[in-house]
């Protein structure tokens, strides 16, 4: 049986007050959220003071971005194992914000995996597909590319010991979700998919829905067979509607 891991993505959100209240928020309700991991990522200049917060407690935290090299003259970027050494276990790889607005590349993703992995920490993949392909009927196609792209640059021994979330594009901050019948086909058509490379890695794969997950939408996302939490944007910042999404999970 796969735990639920519920994923908050504070994105580019927060001062350092604010951050810091609902962390002690969070620690302080730690306790009711049962059987279910939870992580945060605050953004990188807010993670020091989350990760004093957080650290020794049941809360994992972690990154956002970082840049696939230990060290070096790369200006303005920070690396895996920085992250690594703050307390971090989780980062997030191939967000389609980075695809889209930075233009992070399939490969730059596969290097990012790999360097997460390297520094001991657990990428969180991200793929979806944006409405176009989904109108077009390209999800599944799309979907695949993303993951094969990874899969052919770090092997199938990598996936052992990472977090898929999808994220169809066009539910990411619209207040669209998917139903729980479309996230359902797409986890299941990944656990397929990775199930055809290796079955025990198949089974034990966490697969995250995210795109617009609520309170009022989560119970039934995460009564589906093949969701295993989520990874949460606007609703992970109000430290009720996290807590009662960590609650529906339990
Ligand atoms: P959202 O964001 O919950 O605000 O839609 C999800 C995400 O970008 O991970």
């Amino acid at each position: 049986m796969r735990k639920k891991l519920i994923a908050g993505n504070w994105k580019m959100h927060g001062t350092l007050a604010s951050v810091s209240a609902l962390s002690h928020v969070l620690l302080q309700s730690v306790s009711s959220t049962g059987d279910t991991s939870l992580v945060v990522f605050p953004t990188s200049i807010h993670l020091q003071s989350v990760s004093e917060i957080l650290k020794d407690s049941p809360i994992a935290f972690g990154a956002q971005n970082f840049y696939p090299e230990d060290s070096g003259a790369f200006t303005g970027e920070i690396s895996a194992p920085m992250i690594h050494e703050l307390g971090c276990r989780y980062v997030l790889v191939g967000h389609s914000e980075r695809r889209q607005l930075f233009g992070e590349s399939d490969n730059l993703i596969a290097k990012k995996f790999l360097a997460a992995q390297t520094a001991g920490l657990t990428p969180i993949l991200c793929v979806g597909e944006t409405r176009e392909e989904r109108e077009t009927e390209q999800t599944e196609q799309i979907i695949r590319d993303q993951l094969a792209f990874v899969l052919a640059e770090v092997g199938l021994a990598a996936f052992e010991n990472c977090v898929i979330a999808y994220e169809p594009v066009w539910a990411i901050g619209t207040g669209l979700t998917a139903t729980p019948d479309q996230a359902q086909a797409v986890h299941l058509f990944i656990r397929h998919w990775l199930s055809r490379h290796n079955e025990r890695i198949a089974q034990k794969v966490q697969i995250l829905y995210g795109g617009s997950v609520k309170s009022v939408n989560a119970g039934s996302l995460f009564a589906m067979p093949d969701i295993d939490g989520a990874l949460v944007g606007g609703a992970s910042l109000l430290a009720e509607e996290f807590l009662a999404i960590c609650k529906a999970a339990g």
